[in-house]
């Protein structure tokens, strides 16, 4: 059914650009700053620094000022219940924090908003490319203000495939293991570049012609916004049961519509 943006979803959606750009300027001056960026542990292999958290306050100060009854999950901060019942702003403020304090300069801000449970707009931003893809549901998708739109699709063995990869204590090895093995002779190349938002949004431009996930354990902050922005440039977004809209995401295929089903096949090891 087409969905009738209203008035609100647009004046959310602008304030929400500029929170990402707000919380890009904060992290893009930590990574270029001189100190080797202290963090501490939340648990295995999984890091916060100052930075991620002066993102998420940032991005919630900016939302709220405009909408003070709006509810938020943030990673770091948790949840914040609020009156504005049918939205909910989901915020991972810093994608990739383990690249970021490596000085790997990969690494994103990421942030939707659902409206009465259905995602309404997702943002990822990139802030040392000055990169913003973005998309409200029924109206496309962007890069900055450019439309974007998938083009025809590669064959298998043109693609550049990404994903996420378990490690350390995070993940099920043995089936990422599995999976890689049978996608790695069909494809041009696999890559695990460690932002799963800045991914997923890039399956959006093409930049990667898919994205899985199904072994690392992703939260849906981790890839809510880069799924409707996929899904807006025409993207297939499933689980890898091939469920558009499972209870909970507990893996991930975004894809080509005319890839989708072989990759989704593959995955499942059927040929
Ligand atoms: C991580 C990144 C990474 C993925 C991890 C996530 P964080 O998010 O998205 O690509 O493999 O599972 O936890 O911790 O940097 O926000
Ligand atoms: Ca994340
Ligand atoms: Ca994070």
């Amino acid at each position: 059914m087409e969905y009738l943006i209203t008035a609100t979803d647009y004046k959310l959606l602008e304030t929400t650009k500029l929170a990402a750009k707000e919380a890009g300027a904060i992290l893009k001056e930590g990574y270029y700053s001189e100190e080797r960026i202290n963090f501490e542990r939340k648990g295995a292999s999984d890091f916060v620094t100052a930075y991620d958290r002066a993102a998420e306050k940032c991005i919630i100060k900016r939302i709220s000022s405009s909408f003070p009854e709006i509810a938020f999950i943030g990673e770091e901060s948790g949840n914040t219940p609020g009156n504005m019942s049918d939205y909910t702003v989901i915020i991972d403020p810093l994608d990739g924090t383990n690249n970021f304090l490596h000085g790997v300069p990969h690494f994103s801000v990421s942030i939707a908003v659902t409206k009465h449970s259905n995602l309404l707009l997702g943002l990822v931003y990139q802030p040392l490319l000055d990169e913003l893809l973005w998309a409200i549901r029924g109206d496309g998708a962007y890069m900055n203000e450019r439309p974007i739109r998938i083009h025809s699709a590669r064959p298998l063995s043109e693609m550049i495939v990404s994903t996420c990869l378990p490690y350390h204590a995070k993940g099920d090895c043995s089936t990422a293991l599995n999976q890689l093995t049978t996608l790695m002779p069909m494809v041009a190349g696999i890559r695990s570049p460690g932002s799963a938002a800045l991914e997923i949004a890039y399956t959006s431009i093409e930049r990667f012609d898919a994205f899985w996930s199904q072994g690392a354990r992703l939260d849906f902050w981790d890839i809510a916004a880069g799924i409707i922005i996929a899904r807006e440039a025409g993207c297939i977004v499933t689980d890898l049961n091939g469920d558009p809209s499972p209870p909970q995401w507990k893996s991930l295929l975004v894809a080509h519509p005319e890839r989708h089903g072989e990759l989704l096949n593959h995955l499942n090891f059927i040929h």
